[in-house]
């Protein structure tokens, strides 16, 4: 795995040596800034020559002059501070990572316009950065030789309180690399039962896990989610997930992802160019899952449930047919038009056991579900559906404050009827139009009374395009929204 950066925090003192790291916010007099680490106005001066001026995520890169005791100086723009959200914070911290990756010791001083928040916002997005999904790389990009371990040690004058408020945020970006290496991961290594037992070791975390299998699923009455598997070798199988940090008669929240560990469509089955993508279609599974380990590693004070369907949806002599009628767990039927809306049909069981089994308080389900919500909102936004206004509009505010924007669509009785069936109490395709609206609207025919939404994450959990914090194929988009959504909604 890629060498990640150990961070630590300490108090201000002396630098001795390796790099200096500042955060200079718009405007600010650079000579003061950069005081003794600037032997002879040389900083300054390098930042007067390259038009320096603080702006955000700006750098400026200085050799250091003889005399100053660190060997280089990076100073990042924050722009203005005052403003700057969580998502502004982490992609400074990231473009900082950005031009110091050789570096082995990075030193930041931690100024005035850096609080608690702010610190831990930019290690979380310097450790973001630094992740790369080389496991099967046997020559590592830029590297000749053994790569470099890298410590950054951030001097802050509230020493106590960014240690403690870093705790929480490394257990956040832990689970965000977790979410990244399950989807990276390719689906020869990652099958559905490698899947669970990647969820069963957060048991060292101190999380209930429990797996169903094939028998049980059965019994249970999981028509619509086995219908997917039976194509494939390998076996189905239902990851449920606790984590009881909160009263204990206090009902969970549940989170419910979609873990198609592959995707060829089945025998609808897919077109061949970037079929490859398709090992990521267990991107709202792999979210839920660093979910979890971010709200154990940071003891969060809830009751959370995840729920997991795994399958591999594959063509063969035992797959299912365009046409095949299954009965879900929820009793209603499906008659099973096209083999490759394959996700709504695992969903469909899981929500289903999920409310059942649990009576949870609200439900959100994360699913790579439709490359409509590509076709509709990018790869910028996640698609959101709420049948709870209150659930809507607190998700959307965790996706401003975090970064990871999702937009609301509507739903329906228009939309709804859509999916109604000639042979069967629904059909798991709605036609040509709104493809993500009717697909929810499927998912909305097994939640019941219960608050829920579902995240249409296609576009934003795979195939990313870079940026400051994130490198890598697999973002692990979900995982900061929804424990920020936990915190403002539920630890408040
Ligand atoms: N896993 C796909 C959706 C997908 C596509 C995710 C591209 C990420 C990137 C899903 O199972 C699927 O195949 N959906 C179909 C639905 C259609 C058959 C109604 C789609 O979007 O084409
Ligand atoms: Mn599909
Ligand atoms: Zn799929």
């Amino acid at each position: 795995m890629s060498m990640l950066p150990t961070i630590t925090i300490s108090k201000p003192a002396a630098i001795k040596k390796g790099a200096a790291l500042l955060v200079a916010p718009e405007g600010v007099d650079i000579a003061e800034l950069a005081g003794e680490l600037d032997g002879e106005g040389v900083v300054a001066r390098a930042a007067e020559l390259s038009e320096f001026t603080g702006k955000s995520k700006a750098v400026l890169d200085v050799l250091a002059p003889a005399g100053s005791p660190a060997s280089r100086i990076v100073i990042v723009g924050a722009g203005k501070p005052e403003g700057a959200s969580e998502a502004d914070w982490i992609a400074l911290g990231g473009a900082a990572r950005g031009a110091l990756a050789k570096e082995t010791l990075v030193t930041l001083i931690a100024g005035e316009a850096m609080d608690a928040a702010a610190i831990t916002c930019f290690a979380q997005g310097y450790l973001l950065r630094a992740y790369a999904f080389d496991k099967y790389k046997t020559v590592k990009n830029g590297q000749n030789g053994k790569p470099k371990a890298q410590k950054l040690v951030i001097q802050a004058a509230g020493t106590a309180a960014a240690k403690a408020a870093w705790r929480d945020a490394e257990a956040v970006a832990r689970g965000v690399m977790l979410a990244r290496d399950l989807v990276n991961e390719p689906a020869n290594i990652l099958g559905t039962e490698e899947f669970a037992a990647r969820g069963e070791a957060l048991e060292a975390l101190g999380v209930e896990t429990e797996v169903l299998d094939e028998r049980k699923m059965k019994k249970l009455g999981m028509g619509a989610l086995l219908g997917v598997a039976q194509g494939s070798a390998r076996p189905p199988r239902m990851l449920i997930m606790k984590w009881n940090g909160g009263k204990a008669k206090d009902k969970p929240i549940a989170f419910i992802g979609k873990g198609v560990v592959f995707d060829t469509g089945g025998i609808s089955i897919k077109p061949a160019g970037g079929m490859e993508d398709m090992k990521g279609d267990m991107g709202g599974a792999a979210a839920v899952v660093g979910l979890m380990h971010a709200l154990a590693a940071r003891k969060a004070a809830v009751n959370a449930v995840g729920i997991i369907g795994l399958v591999e949806n594959m063509p063969d002599g035992n797959a299912q047919r365009p046409g095949d009628v299954v009965t879900s767990m929820s009793g209603q039927t499906i008659e099973v038009i096209n083999t490759d809306a394959e996700g709504r049909l695992v969903l469909a069981d899981a929500l289903t056991y999920c409310n059942q089994t649990f009576e949870p308080t609200a439900m959100i389900d994360l699913a790579t579900l439709t490359g409509a919500v590509m076709v509709a909102l990018g790869q910028h936004h996640a698609g959101l559906f709420s049948n709870d206004d209150e659930v809507a509009a607190g998700l959307t505010r965790a996706g401003e404050q975090s970064g990871e924007k999702v937009w609301r669509l509507p739903l329906g009785p228009d939309y709804d009827k859509m999916i109604d069936s000639k042979f069967a109490d629904m059909k798991n395709v709605g036609g040509r139009y709104a493809g993500s609206i009717t697909a929810a609207q499927f998912l909305k025919r097994f939640v019941g009374e219960t608050p829920w939404a579902h995240l249409d994450v296609a576009g934003t959990a795979m195939s990313s395009p870079s940026s400051d914090f994130n490198r890598s194929w697999g973002s692990g988009y979900g995982v900061r929204l929804l424990d920020r959504w936990v915190r403002d909604s539920f630890e408040g």
